[in-house]
């Protein structure tokens, strides 16, 4: 069993603190994605989990054993880094096998293995070469593929694609996915980049300025974000944040009232300052009728959508998504009218939480800073 757990951890470097107070439930053969913007403190969790840190106060362990006094090389860990840490001096193949060769793997073991990571990860026209001979994607999949035969209990990387160009990284994502679901171990896999977290892990630690914001799956950090932050930070373009006022069974904006089922709501809803939170597929846009009126600014249509920027009265700007080849000019008046169905309420306060009584429990973990 691998399952990874962090209890109450801090890090401190001087007086300044990178994690306020982590704790992390992950469970053996689980893949997870700390996500976040940079310096939020994605490497350094990732970072104490190899060793490489160690945490001011809590604790961090493996396999149901705590780790924090734990070498690196005890740990049964394999990361692969942002810097792809190459030996300059050896080949492709030699770098790749350097981990069995220092287990004491005999020649015909470790060629083995490096012929099967070689091929998953289309190294084999290039294992003769010396890392400077090779770009920096073709640099990274080696790191992966020294990992890979290490056959770790946990894997940790950290942005491991972020040097690939879009073409390699979508491949790469495809492949990753389907070698965690073969070799069914632990994942622990650091982004910045919510579509790799979206796509690729079972669940997602949501992290902003040292705190976890969120930790669940894609569908209910999309679906039901636990705050503002996570509400702002997931989805492309992400949820609109509409300040207002809630009366009775409406919220108010401007001179619109957005009818809301009240009873969907925490009893914490009360009337009143709050913010409503909808996604730009729940934005319709209309010549006339009831709704919130607004200015086209922009259309920009993808091929496969269009996605439009408005903006209200009081230079609030508004996201919404509609069809491909939908004919809007810049300058149009227009209706906005949202989707009940998807409409979130947040507290009026700089990272609010969510208000609405579906918030999954686990949401509940961490809701301030
Ligand atoms: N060795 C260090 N000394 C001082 N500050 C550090 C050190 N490592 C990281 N930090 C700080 O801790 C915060 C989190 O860093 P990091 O975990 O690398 O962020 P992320 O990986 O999410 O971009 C940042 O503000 C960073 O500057
Ligand atoms: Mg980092």
């Amino acid at each position: 069993m691998a399952n990874v757990s962090f209890t109450n951890v801090r890090k401190s470097f001087g007086d300044f603190t990178a994690l306020e107070s982590l704790d992390l439930e992950i469970h053996d053969g689980e893949f997870v994605a700390l996500l976040g913007p940079s310096g939020c403190g994605k490497s350094t969790t990732l970072r104490m989990l190899a060793g490489l840190e160690f945490p001011t106060s809590g604790d961090i362990s493996i396999g149901g054993r705590v780790v924090n006094d734990l070498a690196p090389g005890k740990r049964d860990i394999a990361m692969v880094f942002q810097s792809y840490a190459l030996y300059p001096h050896m080949t492709v193949g030699e770098n790749i096998a350097y981990p069995l060769k220092k287990r004491g793997l005999k020649k015909p073991e470790r060629d083995e293995a490096v012929r099967r990571a070689a091929e998953l990860l289309q190294l084999e026209p290039l294992l003769n070469r010396k890392p400077k001979q090779l770009s920096g994607g073709q640099q990274q999949r080696v790191a992966l593929g020294r990992a890979l035969v290490r056959e770790p209990r946990v894997f940790l990387l950290d942005e491991p694609l972020s040097n690939l160009d879009a073409k390699l990284r979508s491949y790469m994502r495809a492949e990753l996915i389907e070698l965690h679901r073969r070799l069914g171990k632990t994942m622990v896999y650091v982004t910045h980049d919510q579509l790799e977290a979206m796509t690729m892990a079972d669940r997602i630690v949501v992290m902003h300025g040292g705190r976890v914001q969120q930790f669940d799956t894609p569908d209910a950090v999309y679906n039901r974000p636990a705050n503002r932050f996570v509400a702002g930070f997931i989805g492309t373009p992400p949820m609109n944040q509409i300040e207002g006022t809630v009366q009775g069974a409406t919220f108010v904006v401007n001179s619109h009232r957005q009818p809301i089922k009240r009873e969907a709501f925490a009893a914490s809803l009360v009337d009143g300052p709050a913010v409503m939170g909808v996604r730009p597929e729940f934005v319709g846009i209309h010549d006339s009728g009831d709704g919130l009126p607004a200015t086209v600014r922009l259309a920009e249509n993808t091929g496969h959508e269009t996605i439009v920027t408005l903006e209200l009265p009081d230079g609030a700007r508004i996201m919404s998504r509609v069809e491909a080849g939908r004919k809007l000019s810049v300058g149009q008046p227009v209706i906005l009218r949202f989707d009940p169905a998807g409409i979130h309420l947040f507290e009026a306060t700089e990272n609010g939480a969510r208000l609405n009584l579906d918030i999954p429990v686990a949401a509940t973990l961490s809701q301030s800073a």
